[in-house]
């Protein structure tokens, strides 16, 4: 029913872009609704609630176009402008895909230095109209569900794992699940009764220090019966996976910064007219155009508001977010991008 709406909205557009040329049906749409875009996608803030220890819990309304289906352990871009330029950053969802609200909720915890979460914790209230990037990202519940789960997180890690534990919970899933949830100290506890309905082992990090293999199979001593979900820190989670892989195991992670490691070797990197610099693996080519003084616009410079694309002229680049490598022609994200030989970038 939703997406039969939504086509015909679609509908609607192509007709009003028609007869609203040479204007764009957004100059007049948004006199109406502010929600209303044909070239981007936006939502608005519903709710705020605000928690001690510098935590929000969001709900946002999407607005038109925006593809509200999602898989339980999936992010969504928010932008927002600060400081006069638009400021990206993605945010597991939290709630489960299986309600029909059509509704977002993200909790955010705000960060030494991180721009958007301030910004947010100072002024975020109902009604404030957001950017929005479609609901993505691959650390999300398989289906079927494995039948013995462990979860381990740390910090924000909690935040995608609890929209897959309250799916299980709403669809009655039987699946035997284990949580180990670290947090630094108690006031820092966020979802206390999700992770209590699970039964989870919240390890307070400040009391008992950091808990890794060692304590995992002393708590868990089944562990290598089960698929493993971690999200936190990288040090966190390269640890576990090298873990899982001598045991092993399956194991599923999600990291919140760019994980530059990657095979692409570099090359020669051209833009256009305008230049061209030799570039390694780990420099996305967004940066090494900013190195030579080649500025392309940017939003969030992590793979999510698109505001970066670029057409792949010659040669081959690989993602570091999605891993694949993307062939000439393509429209690659280039703050994501890295050199996979020598390329040529349409700019
Ligand atoms: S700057 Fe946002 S996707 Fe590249």
């Amino acid at each position: 029913m939703a997406q039969t709406t939504r086509d015909g909205l679609g509908r609607a557009r192509d007709v009003l872009r028609r007869f609203t040329t040479p204007l764009l049906p957004d100059d007049y749409t948004q006199l109406i609704n502010p929600l209303w875009s044909t070239r981007e996608l936006r939502g608005k803030i519903e709710s705020v609630e605000r928690y001690p220890d510098d935590v929000i819990h969001l709900v946002i309304r999407p607005g038109w176009g925006v593809p509200v289906e999602f898989r339980a352990g999936q992010y969504i871009g928010i932008g927002l402008r600060v400081d006069g330029r638009y400021t990206w950053r993605s945010y597991s969802l939290t709630n489960t895909p299986d309600t029909e609200d059509g509704l977002f909720a993200i909790s955010i915890r705000a960060v030494e230095r991180g721009k958007l979460s301030n910004h947010l914790l100072g002024s975020a209230k109902a009604g404030i109209n957001v950017r929005l990037a479609a609901p993505a990202g691959d650390f999300h519940l398989t289906n079927p569900i494995p039948e013995k789960l462990l979860f381990v997180t740390a910090g924000s890690g909690i935040t995608p794992v609890v929209s897959m534990l309250r799916t299980m919970q709403d669809r009655n899933l039987e699946s035997d699940v284990k949580v180990l949830h670290s947090v630094r100290k108690r006031d820092d506890l966020v979802f206390g009764d999700v992770l209590d309905s699970f039964g989870a082992m919240v390890n307070y990090t400040s009391e008992s220090g950091r808990v890794g293999p060692r304590e995992i199979e002393e708590l868990v001593p089944d562990f290598a019966e089960r698929v493993v979900y971690a999200c936190g820190p990288a040090l966190m989670l390269d640890e576990l996976e090298e873990w899982a892989q001598a045991n092993g195991m399956e194991i599923r992670t999600e990291r919140f910064t760019l994980d530059r490691a990657s095979a692409a070797k570099g090359g020669k990197i051209t833009f256009g007219t305008r230049g061209e610099v030799e570039a390694d693996g780990a420099t996305t080519i967004l940066e090494a155009g900013e190195s030579i003084g080649v500025q392309m616009p940017f939003g969030c410079r992590m793979g999510i508001c698109q505001t970066c694309v670029r057409q792949l002229s010659d040669g081959h680049v690989h993602d570091l977010r999605s891993g694949e490598t993307r062939e000439p022609g393509s429209r690659i994200r280039t703050c994501v991008c890295v050199a996979a030989g020598d390329v040529v970038i349409d700019i």
